[in-house]
């Protein structure tokens, strides 16, 4: 790719879009901003040192309709952008919110395959020509079936596929530095729900402790689904409240599971959340 001839970028905000679901309220607006490392020279060879300077750009995007949150993340250098698991009556907001930050979309990235939501993958794969991306497991038509450990090219970035699964067969996460991008494995409290035709609740206790108890507590949590008011998290806070963390034996997270609750009862959480998931009716607020 040819590198683009961009003027020195100034220190950045990152903005994270709420996605209002209300008719008549505003589609969306900015919720927090946060300063960033200023981006780096795009003359800068791409190695390791480089990739490891660059931060990612991001937006998320919260579809309080099926209580999906969605995620645009961008090379601040190369304006190369993947989009994660978009929903279809959002596709001219991401068009929108990326032509307006000056990204092109390579790529859209499922987790997994999706029953609350229609998703915008054909949409944007139409609009802008973007390759669609998802798990070898998991039973999607894409462009490219992706394996556990892979690494991805987006610019500078070098996120990194996880598989797994527990919500799904073929679930993915996407590790990017310090930032895991969960989809629907974990959510911030708890696991990830276990309502799918194929989801098991041992693997997903099971990936959970293998895959994320070990990171470290500073890591970036930034989940496929809404639950209760907070739409980032870490893996410290983690540790101090979400039961798969902090002991909680395996038998115990499927008994509960079968029971068909989430742990803890969180009643802040939102209503595409509570059992059955899938089949919650839209409650605009
Ligand atoms: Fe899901």
């Amino acid at each position: 790719m040819p590198r683009q001839s961009l003027p020195p970028a100034p220190p950045r905000l990152v903005r994270i879009a709420v996605l209002r679901g209300a008719p008549g309220a505003a589609r969306f607006h900015l919720a927090k901003t946060m300063p960033t490392m200023p981006a780096p020279s795009p003359s800068s060879p791409p190695g390791a040192a480089a990739q490891a300077a660059v931060p990612p750009l991001l937006r998320q995007f919260a579809d309080r309709r099926s209580g999906t949150l969605s995620y645009l993340v961008a090379c601040p250098v190369r304006r190369v952008a993947l989009l994660l698991d978009p929903v279809a009556a959002d596709a001219p907001l991401y068009l929108g919110v990326a032509e307006e930050a000056g990204w092109r979309i390579e790529a859209v990235l499922e987790t997994h395959r999706h029953s609350d939501h229609a998703s915008a993958a054909a949409l944007l794969r139409e609009a802008t020509g973007a390759l669609i991306l998802a798990g070898r497991d998991s039973g999607l038509a894409a462009d490219r079936l992706l394996d556990d450990g892979e690494a991805l090219t987006l610019g500078f970035l070098r996120p990194r596929v996880a598989h797994t699964p527990g919500h799904t067969r073929g679930c993915l996460s996407l590790a990017l530095g310090e930032r895991w991008f969960t989809g629907d494995c974990l959510t911030l409290g708890d696991g990830g729900p276990t309502d799918e035709p194929d989801s098991d609740p041992a693997t997903l206790y099971d990936t959970v402790r293998r895959v994320f108890v070990p990171l470290p507590d500073e890591t970036l949590l930034y989940p496929g689904h809404l639950r209760g008011p907070r739409r980032v998290g870490c893996i410290g806070e983690e540790r101090g409240r979400n039961p798969l963390f902090s002991g909680l034996s395996r038998d115990e997270f499927v008994a509960r599971r079968r029971a068909g609750r989430l742990l803890p009862d969180d009643p802040g959480a939102a209503p595409s959340l509570r059992f059955p998931l899938s089949l919650s009716p839209r409650t605009d607020p």
